[in-house]
C-alpha cells in the first residue's frame, strides 16, 4: 500500500514537473499559445524568474546586449518571454513599436511594475492611466507652453550653465555626470518651483532626491533601512517641502489668481487637480527633468570625446554664433535655431546612448498584428535600443555619426523614439534639448576635455556611467 502511494506520489511529482517544464519552456504547451497558436516564438525561461535576470543583465548602452542579440537571432525581432513575473512580448521591431505606442489606451496600456507605483505614488503621471492620465497630461502640455514663453526661460538656463562652468576655472579634473546633474537639477527646480540654486530648500530637495533615485533603481525590498524603504521616506519628505513651497506661494499671491507668471502659478490656479495630484505632478517634473537630461549631456560629451571631427564642427557652429552677437548679450531663441549641427549631435547621442531602453505596456485585449498574436493581459515591451541600433535602419548603426541627421525630418520618424511616442510622448523633450545645447555652447567655447580611463555608459537597464565620466579639462579662455 505504502509502495503504491509512493509510486502515485512520485508520478504526481514527475507529472507536475513535466507540466511545469512544458508550461515554462516549450512554446506549444502554454495554454494560451496552444489555443491561439500564433504568439511569437520564444522561451519562458526558468520557473518564477522566467528570463528576467538575462534580460536585465548589464551591457554598454550603445550595444544591444547579449540577451536581445541572441534572442533576436534565434526567434526574430519579436519574441515571447517571461519577464517581471508575467508572460511578455518583446518587440525590437520599429513597426510594432510604433503600433504599440500609437494604440495606447485602445489596445495597449502603460503598465509599470508595482514597486514603481509604491515609490512614485499612485498619482504619478508615469503610472496613472485613462481619464486621470489625460487630465494630468493636458496640464503638463499647458505648463510646458507657459514655462517656455516666460521671458526669463532661456536666460535662466544659460546663467545656470555659466555658473557651473565658471566653477571649473581652477580645476583640472571633474566628474562630468555630477556636474551635469547639478546643472539639470538647478534648471528644473528653477523652472518648476522658482527656486534658485543657493536657497536652502534646493539643497534639501537635492539631498532627498539622491536618496529617492537610489531607491528607484534598487531591489524593491520594503524593510526598514533598505534603499527602497529610504526612497519611499525621501519621497514623503520631498512632498512636504513641495507642499510648504506651494503654501508659501499661495500666501504671497493672496487672492490674485489672474497673474499666472510661471509653472507654479498655473499649477496652483488649476481646479482640475487635487492637492495630492499637484504635489505628485511637481515630483514627476523634477524626476523626469533631472536624471535623463543630465545623462543626455554626459552622452554628448562622451561621444564627442571620441569624435574629433564632430567636435570640431560643433565648435565652429558655436564660434560663429558667438561671433555674431555682442559680448554682453545672452543666447536667444534665434541663436538656438542656428544650432543645427548641435541638434544632430543631440539626436545622435540619444540614438547611440539609449537613455530609455524600453517602456512597459500591457495588452488590453488579444491583438493581432501582422503574423503575430499578442494575448490579452500579457506584458508588452517595445525596445527602443534595438531599433536605434538596427543596421538595416541606420547605416553604420554602432558608430556615432551626427552628420547622418542632416536634412532628415525626425519628428515623424519611427526608427528614432528616444522620447517614446503616441499619447505618452515625453512632454519635456524640448527642455532637455535646449539645456543640452546651451550647456554645450559654453562648454566647447571654454574648455578642451579628454575622457579619463574608459568609462562607458552601461544599461542596468537604467543607464549610468559607472565612474561618473571623469574628464581632464583645460580652459581655452573664459569668454561668454
Ligand atoms: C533626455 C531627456 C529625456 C528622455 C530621454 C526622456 C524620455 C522619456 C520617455 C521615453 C517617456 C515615455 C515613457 C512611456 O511611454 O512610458 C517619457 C515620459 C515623460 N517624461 Fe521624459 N524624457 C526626458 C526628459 C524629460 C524632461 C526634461 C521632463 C520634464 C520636465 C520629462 C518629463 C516626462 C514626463 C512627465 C513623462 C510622462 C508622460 C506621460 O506619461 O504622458 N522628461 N520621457
Amino acid at each position: 500500500m505504502v509502495g503504491f502511494i509512493g509510486i502515485l506520489f512520485a508520478a504526481c511529482v514527475v507529472g507536475f514537473i513535466g507540466l511545469l517544464f512544458g508550461l515554462l519552456f516549450l512554446d506549444h504547451f502554454h495554454p494560451l499559445v496552444l489555443n491561439l497558436g500564433l504568439a511569437p516564438r520564444g522561451s519562458f525561461g526558468w520557473p518564477l524568474v522566467g528570463e528576467t535576470l538575462g534580460f536585465l543583465r548589464p551591457h554598454p548602452s550603445n550595444t544591444l546586449g547579449g540577451f536581445l542579440g541572441s534572442h533576436c537571432s534565434r526567434y526574430g525581432r519579436v519574441f515571447k518571454s517571461h519577464l517581471f513575473g508575467t508572460p511578455t512580448i518583446v518587440s525590437c521591431d520599429q513597426e510594432l513599436n510604433h503600433f504599440i505606442l500609437q494604440n495606447e489606451e485602445k489596445l495597449f496600456q502603460c503598465s509599470y511594475p508595482r514597486p514603481i507605483h509604491g515609490i512614485l505614488g499612485k498619482s504619478s503621471m508615469i503610472v496613472v492611466v485613462g481619464e486621470t492620465h489625460k487630465r494630468l497630461r493636458n496640464l503638463a502640455l499647458t505648463l510646458v507652453t507657459t514655462t517656455k514663453s516666460r521671458p526669463g526661460f532661456l536666460h535662466d538656463i544659460e546663467s545656470i550653465a555659466l555658473h557651473i562652468i565658471s566653477s571649473w576655472q581652477d580645476k583640472r579634473r571633474i566628474f562630468f555626470c555630477e556636474e551635469a546633474r547639478k546643472f539639470t537639477f538647478s534648471v528644473i527646480v528653477k523652472q518648476v518651483l522658482g527656486l534658485s540654486q543657493d536657497e536652502p530648500q534646493t539643497a534639501r530637495i537635492l539631498e532627498d532626491f539622491l536618496t529617492f533615485m537610489k531607491g528607484l533603481i534598487s531591489f524593491p525590498l520594503c524593510i526598514p533601512g533598505s534603499p527602497y524603504a529610504r526612497a519611499v521616506q525621501a519621497r514623503g519628505r520631498i512632498s512636504l517641502t513641495v507642499k510648504a513651497i506651494v503654501e508659501e506661494r499661495r500666501r504671497k499671491k493672496g487672492g490674485d489668481s489672474c497673474n499666472k507668471d510661471d509653472f507654479l502659478d498655473v499649477l496652483l490656479s488649476t481646479n482640475d487637480l487635487s492637492e495630492e495630484e499637484k504635489v505628485s505632478f511637481v515630483l514627476d517634473s523634477l524626476l523626469g527633468g533631472y536624471e535623463t537630461t543630465s545623462l543626455l549631456m554626459s552622452m554628448a560629451v562622451y561621444f564627442l570625446g571620441q569624435s574629433p571631427q564632430a567636435l570640431e564642427q560643433l565648435k565652429r557652429e558655436h564660434q560663429s554664433i558667438r561671433d555674431n552677437r555682442n559680448k554682453d548679450e545672452h543666447l536667444t531663441i534665434d541663436d538656438y535655431k542656428k544650432m543645427e549641427f548641435t541638434q544632430h549631435v543631440i539626436n545622435e547621442a540619444l540614438r547611440c546612448g539609449n537613455i530609455v531602453k524600453f517602456v512597459h505596456r500591457k495588452a488590453l485585449k488579444d491583438v493581432r498584428y501582422k503574423e503575430y498574436l499578442i494575448p490579452s493581459g500579457w506584458k508588452v515591451l517595445p525596445v527602443f535600443t534595438a531599433v536605434h541600433l538596427d543596421s538595416s535602419l541606420h547605416e553604420n548603426a554602432l558608430h556615432f555619426q551626427p552628420q547622418r541627421w542632416e536634412g532628415t525630418n525626425q519628428a515623424t520618424c519611427k526608427k528614432f523614439t528616444p522620447f517614446g511616442g503616441g499619447p505618452r510622448l515625453c512632454p519635456g523633450s524640448e527642455l532637455a534639448k535646449v539645456e543640452t545645447a546651451f550647456f554645450l555652447h559654453h562648454l566647447v567655447l571654454n574648455f578642451r576635455w579628454k575622457t579619463e580611463g574608459n568609462d562607458t555608459p552601461m544599461a542596468y537597464p537604467y543607464v549610468e556611467f559607472p565612474s561618473g565620466l571623469p574628464l581632464e579639462i583645460e580652459p581655452i579662455s573664459m569668454e561668454r
